[in-house]
């Protein structure tokens, strides 16, 4: 997974194609790179690690000057991350391309290119499509381009330059998603709308093995076939202001500080006359009625809340709910019956692993129901039933502001739900509805409320090489995404672990001094848990207590305690979510991180 751009019209382009790539870091950033046509030809320039280190190169390389070009940002796939690996790639004298996605043959091609005299530089998989390319163009660019990819197997986006063409970029795609903005006299193509929002809020989304070919005057699309396609010209509701940091040090902390407003603008639209309303997402109270069994697949933090959905929607609506991650569904024969509900939780909506489990478990006659941010992304368009997420963009890699939209999702289906199914009354669904839509103003209490402690007690877990998050029930659900949360950023290692568990082995490795962050909202198990807690705290471990303000706690059981308002027992994950966000957001300021882009990792993760 990476960042593609490219850029036809009368700007200078290297300027174009760095300021879109700068928003398309957050899908990777081992490497950057760009190509733009200068005096007629290709010149590429190319540096291993962020954006930054390709613009210092080029402060003494000198600016590539032209007016068509294409760029890209790097998540290493094939090959480490090196100055030859980034792309851009050269196919010989007459193509050169970018490329998003894994090309999953390859090697054979690769062998096949050798064997007739092709010489590659770089590891990639990359450089075997632009030699496949360049073997295949006899000048005309959309034969080349249907030639190749009746050869290449895997999913990709592909920005292309032909060396005889220097007005012209071409771009195609399959799986990897890509879109194509428009503006007067000029033409971009991204894989995602923030990239090009400084430009045009206008913009197609090319569709599986379509071809774009963007010039001066225009853009126009075919397919493999070279048939034209009319496209439908959409229109973005997120503006440039939404992509930017706001005067915040961190996407994360505006990000969180978001959280508020972003939980209001997803809610409300969904509740009329104080129910949850759901028929614009084409769900209906006569199919919740019918549904027996729940799957809810996804990844990562979506996962996460998954976890959450899981705990509510069983005690509220007596369904029972598997939550998989979508990696182990799609290869462990999963038991799905026709009618079964799959749920699909993404924040990007590229995912690829929660994509193919989602194709899958339509393939297998189970009706799909996608909880997306991204619009128009690949999940979004092919379940068959959508709730968009309203988030915004999501641009630090560590997932806030979508983790609380798609759990405030969870409760508003779940309500719907039992409701349905006839386990809560009218009253109580409006009463339950009516605090879930309080919760926005609580969120934004809670922040103002932990902020400070947060930040002063991130320091006792800087040093830590080690710590736990428990919890029972749905604070063990909550406790995951706090362990994950606090790992991706910070890079110390933790474990989330069901409170009662530990004794089963996992106290062992409790020393003195280690911090162990305890989550306590849930009324009835708090004494439950405290006693857990007083089990670690007797081994010597420092306590983190997150628990509501009206919690009585005994002298002894914490060394530091956090407090979130109290609200309904059910919802308080929604508050207590964020202290943990707050917690490893600062414990990775104070370890001097890139806390938006932590080592390794990507925003969008559109390879298996
Ligand atoms: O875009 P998705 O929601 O499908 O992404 C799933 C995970 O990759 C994502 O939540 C990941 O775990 C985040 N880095 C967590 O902060």
């Amino acid at each position: 997974m990476c960042g593609i751009v490219g850029y036809v019209g009368a700007k200078d382009c290297s300027e174009v194609l760095v300021s879109a790539l700068s928003k398309l870091e957050y899908r990777g950033y081992d490497s950057a790179g760009i190509a733009v046509f200068e005096d007629g030809k290709i010149r590429i320039e190319k540096e291993k690690g962020r954006l930054l280190d390709l613009q210092k190169k080029m402060e003494s390389d000198g600016v590539p000057k032209g007016n068509v070009g294409v760029g890209h940002t790097r998540w290493a796939t094939h090959g480490v991350p090196s100055s030859v690996n980034s792309h851009p790639h050269r196919g010989g004298d007459k193509v050169t391309l970018v490329h998003n996605g894994i090309i999953e043959n390859y090697k054979e091609l690769k062998e096949q290119l050798i064997a007739q005299g092709r010489v590659f530089i770089s590891e990639t998989d990359t450089e075997v499509v632009a030699q496949l390319m360049d073997m295949n163009y006899e000048g005309d660019p959309e034969k080349a381009i249907a030639k190749t990819l009746a050869q290449v197997e895997g999913s990709f986006a592909l920005g292309i330059l032909f060396a005889d063409r220097p007005e012209e970029l071409y771009a195609v795609r399959r799986e990897s998603p890509l879109i194509v903005g428009v503006a007067e006299g000029e033409s971009f193509i991204a894989s995602d709308v923030p990239a090009i929002i400084k430009y045009t809020t206008q913009y197609y989304l090319l569709e599986h093995d379509e071809i774009a070919k963007l010039t001066h005057e225009g853009v126009s699309f075919c397919d493999l076939e070279g048939n034209s396609i009319e496209k439908e010209l959409k229109v973005a509701d997120w503006d440039q202001e939404a992509a930017e940091k706001g005067g915040y040090e961190h996407y994360m902390l505006k990000e969180i500080h978001e959280q508020p407003t972003a939980v209001k603008t997803t809610l409300t639209p969904r509740i009329s006359d104080g129910m949850p309303n759901l028929e614009e997402c084409s769900i209906t109270l006569d199919k919740l009625k019918d549904i027996n069994q729940i799957y809810i697949v996804a990844c990562g933090t979506a996962m996460h809340a998954g976890m959450v959905g899981k705990y509510v929607i069983e005690k509220q609506c007596k369904v029972p709910v598997i939550v998989d991650i979508a990696s182990e569904f799609r290869y462990r024969d999963p038991l799905i019956k026709e009618g079964d509900l799959v749920i699909i939780i993404s924040q990007s909506g590229e995912t690829a692993d929660s994509l193919a489990a989602m194709r899958l478990a339509k393939k297998m006659g189970a009706k799909t129901l996608a909880i997306v941010n991204a619009k128009g992304s690949s999940i979004a368009r092919e379940a068959d039933m959508l709730i968009y997420t309203h988030a915004g963009p999501e641009i630090a890699v560590a997932s806030t502001k979508a983790y609380m939209v798609q759990i405030s999702v969870m409760y508003l289906l779940a309500f719907e739900l039992a409701f349905a199914k006839g386990e809560i009354t009218k009253e109580e669904c409006r009463r339950l509805t009516d605090i879930l839509l309080g919760t926005s103003a609580n969120i934004e209490k809670t922040i103002e409320l932990v902020d400070g402690d947060c930040n002063t007690i991130a320091e006792a877990l800087t040093e830590a090489d080690s710590l736990l998050y428990i919890g029972r029930g749905l604070d063990y659900a909550l406790s995951m995404e706090g362990s994950l949360k606090l790992k991706e950023i910070s890079y110390i290692h933790s474990e989330a672990y069901a409170a009662g568990e530990l004794k089963h082995g996992t106290i062992s490795l409790i020393t003195e001094g280690m911090p162990v962050i305890a989550v306590a909202t849930q009324n009835a198990l708090y004494d439950k848990t405290v006693s857990n807690i007083k089990e670690v705290k007797a081994r010597g471990a420092k306590v983190i207590l997150v628990c509501d303000e009206q919690a009585e706690v005994g002298a002894d059981v914490a060394d530091f305690i956090i407090r979130v308002p109290r609200i309904e027992e059910m919802l308080m994950p929604m508050l207590a979510a964020v202290p943990l966000q707050l917690l490893a957001y600062y414990a990775s300021v104070r370890r001097g991180n890139d806390v938006d882009k932590p080592r390794n990792l990507a925003k969008s993760v559109t390879v298996e």
